[in-house]
């Protein structure tokens, strides 16, 4: 499948997006685990949280979905889970695949964990080296990648565990099978991460401490089942926000979306390059901050963004790769070494992807500095990955001529309804089925 983008004139519009990846995927989760019904409105029926919703079902919950966005969760308990019959293929998500192996960690069964060819060449010996140390047996391949064996039935003990790199993905393995331990465990991370298990954990009646960038949790506590709102994807949004920053005169509105601090660098580091981007109608979904976003074409300009941003912006700098070349002037990323090993290398697919559409783009280990210019037209791709697909179309909606962007299904992972929705924006995208 690819996307076919025509340069577009973007007008004034008011959209959605869909609901937030993360906390949908944790709604599943911990629903499943908790005592009583949890009912989730505004999930995400994107591929990546069916994966988690096909697992828990194989996992012996009931789960009935009423309408797409709407889950009902009969949760079976802390020790209510059964075995899967089969391995549990979690597709493209890495965060369906770590939180899920800690929490599998804990129970009375072995359980096998896999996914598709991007996920099964991902690095899991960031989880197993802490679950091994709270006494678990999680095995990879040779490598440290999946599938990943996990060992039911061992006993496992509550730890302290320094993070060696910022992820909230590991941070949540560890507090999930934490839940499954002996006394107390607790982690500390280089630099603030997501906190929507935390949030979530508390919505459910565990006590979760936070202090001094220390997060802790005793095992063995009860989740009650409750009701989790699940406010739109702020990753997302920021792809109609780079839209709307880009064009010449658009003025776009995204409704209730998830502004929850531990995820906002991107808003930081677009508006210190110039955009105008403002939060309207704060309120609470839960335990979960939401705002209505209004967004309008703004003049960007070059500059160094804050290392300290990188973890509040981590899947968002294929966008801001893409409002860097739009930008005058030379903007420096550094300390994103992590992009190299999310669902593509996105350092090198975005310096790929840009470099064909005309801009320069010096790559380094950890960084890049993109230098500003204008887009050509191009055939560029998306490495079947959601995230560098999306970032290039809207580039596409800028560009002196066609952009043909190739290998894009993995968009419907986590944007479901992607070009009609830039589409009700004014651009000017079509799907196109391959064949
Ligand atoms: C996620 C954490 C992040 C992020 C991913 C979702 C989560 O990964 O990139 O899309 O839901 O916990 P890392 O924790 O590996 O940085």
């Amino acid at each position: 499948m690819r996307f076919e983008i025509t340069p577009s004139t973007l007008g004034d519009a008011s959209v959605t997006v869909p609901g937030d990846k993360s906390v949908s995927h944790r709604a599943l989760m911990l629903g499943s685990i908790a005592t009583g019904r949890t009912e989730v409105s505004g999930f995400l029926a994107g591929e990546d949280c069916l994966a988690t919703l096909a697992a828990m079902r194989a996992l012996g919950v009931d789960i009935q979905q009423p309408s797409a966005t709407q889950m009902s969760i009969e949760g079976v308990g802390l020790h209510g889970l059964q075995a899967a019959t089969n391995a549990l293929d979690l597709g493209n998500s890495g965060t369906a695949m770590r939180l899920m192996a800690g929490l599998l960690s804990g129970q009375r069964f072995n359980s096998v964990l896999t996914g598709d060819e991007s996920l099964n060449g991902r690095p899991m010996g960031r989880i197993i080296t802490p679950l091994t140390k709270m006494g678990a047996a999680v095995e990879g391949d040779c490598d440290g990648t999946p599938p990943l064996q996990i060992a039911g039935g061992l006993h496992l003990h509550g730890i302290h565990y320094d993070l060696p790199m910022a992820s909230a993905q590991v941070k949540s393995a560890v507090l999930l099978a934490g839940l499954y331990a002996d006394g107390v465990t607790s982690v500390t991370e280089p630099a603030v991460t997501r906190d929507h298990t935390e949030r979530m954990l508390g919505s459910m009646g565990v006590a979760v401490s936070s202090d001094n960038g220390r997060i802790s949790l005793q095992g063995g506590q009860t989740l009650q089942g409750c009701d989790v709102r699940v406010p739109a994807d702020l990753s997302s949004a920021a792809f109609v926000m780079l839209a709307a920053i880009v064009a010449e005169k658009a003025d776009i509105l995204i409704t209730n979306v998830g502004v929850n601090p531990t995820r906002t660098g991107v808003i930081d580091i677009l508006q210190s390059m110039g955009a105008e981007i403002e939060l309207m109608n704060p309120q609470l979904l839960g335990e979960e901050p939401v705002a209505d976003i209004r967004v309008r074409s703004s003049q960007l300009h070059g500059g160094s963004v804050d290392p300290e941003l990188v973890s509040l912006a981590i899947d968002e700098f294929p966008v801001l790769f893409v409002a860097a070349a739009a930008a005058s002037g030379r903007t420096e990323f550094s300390g994103i070494g992590e992009l190299r090993v999310k669902e593509s290398d996105r350092i090198a697919a975005m310096s790929e992807g840009l470099r064909v559409l005309g801009i320069q783009v010096d790559e380094s280990d950890d960084g890049a500095v993109v230098h500003g210019g204008r887009f050509s037209g191009g055939v560029v791709q998306g490495h079947g990955d959601h995230r560098i697909a999306m970032a290039l179309a809207i580039a596409g909606t800028i560009a002196e001529d066609v952009v043909v962007v190739n290998d894009v299904a993995a968009v419907d992972t986590s944007f479901p309804g992607f070009c009609d929705c830039l589409a009700s924006t004014g651009a000017d995208i079509r799907r196109v089925e391959e064949g």
